[in-house]
């Protein structure tokens, strides 16, 4: 639902750095009185920069599933031109609807999480520091991190562990996890993270033996691949000839659906042949962005066929 100002309460500055946000802006190409829609608006840092260039004349719709990172949108956004929705953006077509847009000129989506949500210990994403077993974006939604890891079976457990998470060791966590709940079900992330390294083998690499466990659970309990397979279905649709979606992933899972997605639907052209990743300065100050992956796909006009892409920018490629 549309948040009013009076939603909106001051808090502390956030601490996440949005990533390629020059990149965003270079790609996007928001002219004054565009309409944007911001999918995934968290700490508002993209949505102000994209807002200041569409100017008064235009609109950036910022979406999230999680209203303590609109509260924070809303204080980075300030005076600009921006709409704040909690809702999900594969809702976009309902969310348009009721806002009576059709098409707009841009869709941005930087997958995951925020710095700010990791921070708070109280919403269950950090194994550093300890919290309840939460994980939900949505704070209203169904399930959380406690529900799949105390009701689910080994099997089920150690398929989303494989799946979501890419980790190896699935079926031996998977079974620890078992144990360990028969004795004391598991609430918080330090039991859990502790649960996790204990069952993987031999010493740490360069990651925690957590992170993949934490990476698959935070998935699966906020559908994560579900909504972005819904938006890569049915975003461009919504689209005007010439707009244009740019998607920023972190893991493999989300860079493989979106690369083939765009490559398979007729109705866009492929203007990034390689993801566009962060330069070497923006690595310097930013190390989240080491795993960044920029996409963009146009919408091809209706009636002549793909446009040209334009020269790929002066950000590294891979
Ligand atoms: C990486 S952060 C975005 C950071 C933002 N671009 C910035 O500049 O501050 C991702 C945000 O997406 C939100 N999110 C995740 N899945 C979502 C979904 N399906 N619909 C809407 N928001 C979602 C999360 O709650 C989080 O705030």
């Amino acid at each position: 639902m549309p948040l009013d100002d009076d939603d909106v309460v001051p808090l502390p500055p956030p601490v996440h750095r949005s990533v390629l946000l020059d990149e965003v802006v270079q790609w996007l190409l928001p002219r004054e009185g565009a309409v944007i829609v911001d999918g995934t608006i968290g700490a508002g840092g993209h949505a102000a920069a994209l807002a200041a260039l569409v100017g008064k004349t235009g609109r950036v719709i910022g979406l999230d599933r999680d209203p303590d990172m609109l509260a924070l949108a809303g204080v980075a956004t300030k005076g600009l031109p921006v709409s704040l929705v909690q809702d999900a953006y594969s809702d976009l077509p309902r969310i348009l609807d009721r806002l009576e847009i059709d098409q707009v000129d841009g869709i941005l989506l930087d997958l995951g999480l925020s710095s700010d949500q990791l921070r708070w210990a109280e919403r269950g994403f950090s194994f550093v520091t300890d919290g309840p077993l939460d994980m939900r974006f949505d704070p209203n939604s169904h399930t959380t991190a406690a529900d799949l890891v105390n009701e689910l079976t080994a099997e089920e457990l150690a398929d989303v562990i494989f799946e979501y998470g890419e980790e190896r060791h699935s079926r031996r966590i998977a079974r620890r996890i078992v144990e360990e709940r028969r004795v004391v079900p598991i609430t918080t992330t330090a039991r859990l993270a502790d649960i996790v390294r204990k069952s993987v083998p031999g010493k740490w690499g360069t990651i925690d033996p957590a992170t993949r466990t934490f990476q698959a659970l935070r998935i699966k309990v906020n559908e994560e691949l579900d909504h972005l397979e819904t938006i890569l279905a049915e975003g461009p649709e919504f689209l005007k000839p010439g707009g244009r979606i740019a998607i920023i992933s972190f893991h493999s899972l989300e860079d493989r659906r979106v690369k083939h997605s765009f490559r398979n639907d007729p109705n866009l052209n492929v203007l990034t042949k390689k993801p566009v990743v962060a330069s070497d300065e923006e690595l310097a100050i930013n190390p989240r962005a080491r795993s960044a992956k920029l996409r963009v796909a146009e919408r091809c006009p209706d009636t002549n066929g793909p446009t040209t892409p334009p020269k790929q920018g002066t950000s590294k490629a891979r």
